[in-house]
């Protein structure tokens, strides 16, 4: 009895064994120990089975029972740790993330060829003394047009069809965005001439920014441009003083070379008024689709500051003469990189503006 009870459970644990190396998953391992460990298993049924054995007998398979059941345990938890291990090891290689791959190659921003340009020609202006000054977007007609001497009603407002902004109450001074840098000479003037009325500073200063105009548009004129205004405003500054500077502006800007020439024209706000030509650089002055077959190229306007508008920004005409002028920022940059249409500035393709 003793010897077929101990050869029994012999077998059991041989068994149990045996299936355990049969194990290869969380599951099957469950059903193992269910098997082989749970309340209807044969080890179970041998320690429900020792109330009949007689009681001499049952101490030493008692004891053998015990012992098989401690080793299928720790057999068990043996085997769980492998497979926990060997699943770890599973997802490790699986979803390996290997370092030696090079990194992706970022996408790298770049500047605006409009902000290149304007930084450019900032630069220029810089280096020959003149300040920075910003001033604002949206203006009224007073500071757009009238103080600048146009009118309400004048037709040089044909040549800068706005954007009005609905201001109910305004009247005659509605708000508008600004056609021009030009109305920043005023609000410049002002504020450099009301921090000593009667002796007012001189002025050198370029007015950078976008301006807006209700155009059609085609392949040369855009509803938003960037202009750069300049402002000189002292004793004794001579319209020498601006073709030397604006033609050693062209000079710094489009080579050593650059031929120039101001041709008289006609803006209300400063008398005279010219607009400057450079030689065209396509064609050396020959003649060509670019420069319309004329040989010269338009990139500015200016003119001594009119009288009616020193006095406006509170210098005193008698005392006091000053040259502006006004820069077309992607007109000169559609030059210097033969750009053929405007449009392009603002379109936001790519494959323009890296080209930049
Ligand atoms: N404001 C003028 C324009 O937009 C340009 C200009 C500026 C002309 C300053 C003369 C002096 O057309």
């Amino acid at each position: 009895m003793v010897e077929t009870q101990l050869e029994l459970l012999d077998q059991i644990e041989q068994g149990a064994l045996e299936a355990l190396g049969g194990v290869t998953s969380e599951q099957g391992l469950e059903g193992w120990r269910v098997t082989h460990l749970g309340r209807s298993s044969p080890l179970m049924g041998a320690f429900d089975r020792l109330g009949q054995i007689p009681k001499e007998e049952r101490p030493a398979i008692g004891r053998r029972a015990n012992e098989a059941k401690r080793l299928l345990e720790s057999a068990l938890a043996e085997k769980a740790a492998a497979l926990r291990q060997q699943a770890l090891k599973r997802t490790l290689l699986g979803d390996r993330l290997d370092i030696t791959l090079p990194g992706r190659p970022l996408a790298r921003g770049r500047l605006h060829p409009s902000t290149q340009i304007m930084r450019q020609i900032q630069r220029i202006f810089a280096e020959m003394g003149f300040q920075v000054y910003r001033s604002r977007d949206v203006e009224t007609d007073e500071y757009n047009f009238q103080l600048l001497n146009f009118p309400p009603h004048h037709p040089a407002r044909e040549m800068q069809d706005s954007y009005y902004i609905h201001s109910p109450g305004s009247g005659d001074n509605p708000m508008l965005l600004r056609t021009h840098t030009s109305p920043g000479q005023i609000r410049a003037m002002r504020e450099y001439s009301a921090a000593n009325p009667h002796n007012p500073p001189p002025v050198r200063i370029i007015l950078p920014g976008m301006c807006y105009r209700y155009e059609q548009v085609n392949a040369r004129y855009e509803v938003q441009f960037n202009q750069i205004e300049g402002l000189a405003v002292g004793e004794e500054i001579t319209f020498s003083d601006l073709k030397g500077t604006l033609s050693d502006f062209a000079r710094r800007l489009f080579g050593q070379k650059v031929l120039t020439r101001f041709r008289a024209s006609h803006f209300p706000f400063t008398e005279p008024s010219a607009e400057m030509d450079i030689e065209c650089f396509v064609c050396g002055g020959a003649g060509c689709p670019v420069c319309k077959r004329t040989g010269w190229l338009e990139i500015l306007g200016c003119g001594m500051v009119h009288p009616v508008v020193l006095q406006n920004g509170g210098y005193d005409p008698q005392r006091y003469t000053g040259y502006a002028f006004g820069i077309g920022v992607e007109r000169i940059t559609m030059l210097r990189y033969r750009i053929e249409d405007i449009r392009n500035f603002w379109g936001n393709d790519l494959r323009f503006l890296e080209q930049f």
